[in-house]
């Protein structure tokens, strides 16, 4: 049997709980960049114009490694070069999501 007391202890630990939830959901940080997947990725899509380490095999295409000038600027600039393709580069829109192009990102700029 469940008294007044007990019931209105039960509610707001419950209500204490959701809260918890909704602070802990809304802090999460937006998961990291996979940089084994960004590898696998630039293996398979990249590397034939940049080279299997990011010294470019195709005239035209820079250098990715050795701290490349083209790296020189934010994600979301790479994001637009890659998803919409630049000159010589094709675009990757509908190829790859935004996710894998940032696990590329991010592995462009292990490169060394
Ligand atoms: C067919 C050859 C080719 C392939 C495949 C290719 N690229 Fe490129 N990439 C180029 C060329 C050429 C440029 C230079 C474009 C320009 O600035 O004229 C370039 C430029 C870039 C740049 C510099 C962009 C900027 O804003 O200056 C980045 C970063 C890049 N490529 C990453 C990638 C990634 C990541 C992939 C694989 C998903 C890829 N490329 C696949 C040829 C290629």
């Amino acid at each position: 049997m469940i008294d007044g007391k007990a019931k209105s202890g039960a509610l707001r630990a419950l209500a204490a709980g959701m809260i918890a939830g909704w602070i802990a959901a809304a802090s999460a940080p937006a998961a990291a960049a996979d940089i084994i997947k960004g590898n696998r990725i630039y293996t398979t899509h990249c590397a034939v114009c940049h080279g299997a380490s990011g010294l470019s095999v195709m005239p035209g295409a820079p250098n990715l490694a050795r701290g490349s000038d083209r790296l020189m600027q934010a994600d979301v600039g790479l994001l637009a070069s890659i998803r919409g393709g630049k000159n010589a580069m094709p675009a990757y829109i509908g190829v790859l999501t935004d996710r894998e192009i940032l696990d590329v990102i991010a592995y462009l700029r292990t490169l060394r």
